[in-house]
C-alpha cells in the first residue's frame, strides 16, 4: 500500500495530524485510539548488509518517530552469512573465522557496533611469538622474497625503505588519501547515496577504481617490485587476484591493515547484536523464493527448510525490500519486471581450508634447510617471470594464496598442544598437498579422507568470496524500484564487512527520509516545511 494511501486509511478526519517539533525530531501527534501503523520492511540476508540495514532502520526510524516493523529472511541456520566461525575440534570453546576475518581501525561502523555492544575484540596476530619462525613471509612459488621476522606490523618502515626506496612511503600515503576520500561517503552531503556511480565520483574515487592496482600506483610514481612483492601478496591473500587485474582502490584497501582486529568469539556477533537492537524478527533456514508486486508493496513467498513436510510456501506482504544478498545468489523468481536488474558478475571461489595438527608447517616444503624453521604464515606473489594471469588461473605457481598459523591450541580430546591453521587456495589442498606442508610420511596418512593422529580436526568450505574486482566506472543501482533497495552492489567498489554494512546503512537512511517525505507529503503542509527536515537531504 502506497504510504499516502496508508495514512489516509488512517482516517484523517479523525486522526488530527499536528506538527511537534522537537528538537530535529518530527512528530505526528494523534488521538490515543490511533496508531500509524509500522513500516513492514524484510530484509533478505542476515549478513554484514542485512544486518547492518536492520539497525540503522531502527534507529532512523526512531529518531524520526515512525514506527518500522523488520523481518528478515535468511536462507542458511545462523546469522552473519560470509562473517562466520566454526568450531576447532567441532568444540564450541574455540571458535575460529571461515570468512570475514579482520576489520580495521577506520571502519566506523564495525568499530562503533564493537563498543556499543560492548564486545571485546584481540589485536589480530599472526601467531604466538613463541612459536618459532618468522612471522610472515611472502612466498612467489620458488623462494622467500620478503621475510619479517616479528610482529613489527606490516609497516615495517625501515627495512622495507631499504629494499624499496620510497615506493612503501608513497604506497602508504597514496593508501591514506584514498582512505580519506572512501570517508567522505559516510558523511553529508554524499551521504546518503542514492546512486553509488554519483558517490564515488563525488568523493573522486573514479580515478582509482577506473584502472588496475599496477596502473594506480605507476600513475602515482610508485615504481619498482614493492607492487609485485607487497601489495601483490596482500591482494591475493585478501581477494585471490593480481594486482594486474584489480582495481587501483581495491588494491589500496588491501594496504590499509593498520589497527586489524576481530571480535573475540566471532565478528558475527556485532550482526547478531544489530538485529537484536533492532527488534527485528528473523526467519533462519527461511529462503525468500519468489516476489510479486502488490501495488507499491511486494508479496515475498518463502520457504522454510524446518517444515520440509509443507510443500506450500508461505506469503507476506512488507511496504518495502532490502535484497541484502548478491542478486545472482538469492534465486528469486520475480514476476515483475525490476526498473534494474544487478548485472551478474564474477565471484571468486575461494577454498577456505582450518585444520588442526600438532605438526609446525615444514621446511622442507619451502626447500628450507631442516633446521630452519617455516615462517608461521605466508603470502604469495608470481616469480617475477611469470605472467600474471585473471580469473581462476590467476592463483599461479605459488598453488595458493597463503597459509597461516592462526594460534596454537589444545587439543580438548588429547590434551596435546596443537596448531590451528587456515589456508586459501583455488582448489582444494589434496593429500600430497597437506602431507608435504606437514612433512608426513607420504604412505600411511590420507588427510583428505580421515582424520588421522596428524590432521586431528579438519574443517573445508567453498566459498562465492567477493567479487573479482575488475576496473569499473560504473557501479550497480541501489534502488531496484519503487521500494527494492539492494546493499550488494558495493562489492564492486570495495567488499568487506564494513562497506555492506554501509551500504546497509546507506539503504536504511534512503528508506527512511522517503518514508518521511511521503509521510509529511500526506499530511498538512505547514509539517512540510524543510527547516522541520534537518537530516534531509535536498532532493
Ligand atoms: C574467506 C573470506 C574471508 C574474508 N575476509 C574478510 C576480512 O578479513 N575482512 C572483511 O571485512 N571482509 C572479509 N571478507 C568479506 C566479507 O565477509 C563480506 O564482504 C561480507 O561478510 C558480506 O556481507 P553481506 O551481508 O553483504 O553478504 P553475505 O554475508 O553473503 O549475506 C547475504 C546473506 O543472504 C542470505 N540469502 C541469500 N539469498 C537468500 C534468499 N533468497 N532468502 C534468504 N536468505 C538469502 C545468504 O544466506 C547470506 O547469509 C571475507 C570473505 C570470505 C568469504
Ligand atoms: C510485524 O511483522 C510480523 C512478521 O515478521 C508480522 O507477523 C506482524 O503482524 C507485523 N506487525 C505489525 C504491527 O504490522
Ligand atoms: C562489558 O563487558 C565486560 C567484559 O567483557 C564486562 O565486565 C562489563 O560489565 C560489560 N559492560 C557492560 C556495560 O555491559
Ligand atoms: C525494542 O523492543 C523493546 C521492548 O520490546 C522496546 O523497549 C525498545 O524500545 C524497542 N527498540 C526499538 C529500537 O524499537
Ligand atoms: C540457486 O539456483 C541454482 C540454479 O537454479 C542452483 O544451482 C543453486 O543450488 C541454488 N542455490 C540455492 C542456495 O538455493
Ligand atoms: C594435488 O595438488 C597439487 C597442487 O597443490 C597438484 O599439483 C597435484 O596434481 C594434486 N595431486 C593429485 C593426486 O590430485
Amino acid at each position: 500500500m502506497k504510504l499516502t494511501a496508508r495514512l489516509a486509511a488512517i482516517s484523517v478526519s479523525c486522526l488530527a495530524v499536528t506538527a511537534a517539533l522537537r528538537e530535529d525530531q518530527v512528530l505526528l501527534s494523534h488521538g490515543e485510539e490511533q496508531h500509524l501503523a509500522p513500516l513492514n520492511v524484510a530484509i533478505i540476508g542476515a549478513g554484514a548488509g542485512g544486518a547492518s540495514s536492520a539497525y540503522h532502520l531502527s534507529k532512523f526510524a526512531e529518531a524520526a518517530g515512525f514506527p518500522v516493523n523488520i523481518t528478515i529472511f535468511e536462507r542458511n541456520s545462523y546469522v552473519g552469512g560470509r562473517t562466520t566461525t566454526v568450531n576447532a575440534y567441532d568444540d564450541p570453546s574455540l571458535p575460529v573465522e571461515l570468512g570475514g576475518s579482520i576489520f580495521v581501525n577506520l571502519n566506523r561502523i564495525m568499530v562503533d557496533a564493537v563498543r556499543e555492544f560492548n564486545l571485546s575484540t584481540g589485536a589480530f596476530r599472526a601467531a604466538d611469538d613463541e612459536i618459532p619462525g618468522a612471522s610472515l613471509a611472502v612466498w612467489d612459488g620458488r623462494a622467500f622474497i620478503v621475510t619479517q621476522e616479528s610482529e613489527g606490523g606490516w609497516w615495517d618502515i625501515a627495512k622495507l625503505l631499504w629494499k624499496y626506496g620510497l615506493a612503501p612511503l608513497r604506497t602508504r600515503n597514496l593508501m591514506k588519501s584514498t582512505t580519506g576520500q572512501f570517508m567522505e561517503m559516510y558523511k553529508e552531503p554524499i551521504f546518503p547515496f542514492k546512486s553509488l556511480t554519483q558517490a564515488v565520483e563525488d568523493v573522486g574515487l573514479l580515478p582509482a577504481t577506473a584502472v588496475t592496482g599496477e596502473q594506480y600506483m605507476h600513475a602515482n610514481g610508485i615504481k619498482g617490485a614493492f607492487g609485485h612483492d607487497i601489495v601483490q601478496a596482500s591482494t591475493r591473500v585478501n581477494y585471490a587476484q593480481n594486482l594486474k587485474y584489480i582495481h587501483g582502490l581495491e588494491a589500496m584497501v588491501c594496504m590499509a591493515a593498520e589497527g586489524a582486529m576481530a571480535v573475540e568469539g566471532g565478528n558475527w556477533q556485532i550482526f547478531n547484536n544489530m538485529i537484536a537492537a533492532a527488534n527485528a524478527t528473523t526467519m533462519l533456514e527461511t529462503s525468500v523464493t519468489s516476489m510479486k508486486r502488490h501495488g507499491d508493496s511486494y508479496l515475498l513467498a518463502y520457504h522454510s527448510a524446518a517444515e520440509e513436510t509443507s510443500l506450500d510456501l508461505q506469503a507476506q506482504v512488507f511496504d518495502a525490500v532490502i535484497l541484502a544478498a548478491p542478486y545472482q545468489f538469492a534465486n528469486l523468481s520475480l514476476a515483475f519486471p525490476l526498473v534494474h536488474v544487478p548485472d551478474k558478475i564474477p565471484y571468486v571461489q575461494l577454498h577456505v581450508t582450518l585444520l588442526t595438527s600438532p605438526h609446525l608447517i615444514s621446511p622442507a616444503f619451502f626447500d628450507l634447510p631442516a633446521d630452519k624453521p617455516s615462517p608461521r604464515v605466508i603470502l604469495t606473489t608470481l616469480p617475477s617471470d611469470e605472467e600474471p594471469k585473471q580469473g581462476v588461473e590467476g592463483c599461479g605457481s605459488p598453488g595458493f594464496f597463503s597459509i597461516s598459523l592462526l594460534r596454537p591450541v589444545t587439543n580438548p580430546h588429547s590434551g596435546r598442544r596443537e596448531y590451528l591453521y587456515k589456508i586459501f587456495s583455488p582448489s582444494p589442498p589434496n593429500s600430497t598437498f597437506l602431507t608435504r606442508m606437514l612433512g608426513l610420511q607420504p604412505t600411511n596418512d590420507r588427510p583428505e579422507t580421515g582424520i588421522s593422529k596428524d590432521i586431528s580436526w579438519m574443517y573445508r568450505k567453498v566459498w562465492h568470496s567477493y567479487p573479482y574486482e575488475l576496473p569499473r566506472v560504473i557501479f550497480e543501482e541501489i534502488q531496484l524500484d519503487e521500494n527494492l533497495w539492494y546493499t550488494s552492489g558495493i562489492e564492486s567498489f570495495i567488499s568487506t564487512m564494513e562497506t555492506s554494512s554501509l551500504s546497509g546503512m546507506n539503504v536504511a537512511r534512503l528508506i527512511a527520509d522517503k518514508w518521511r517525505a511521503e509521510m509529511l507529503g500526506a499530511a498538512s503542509p505547514e509539517i512540510r516545511q524543510p527547516s522541520l527536515l534537518p537530516e534531509a537531504r535536498p532532493a
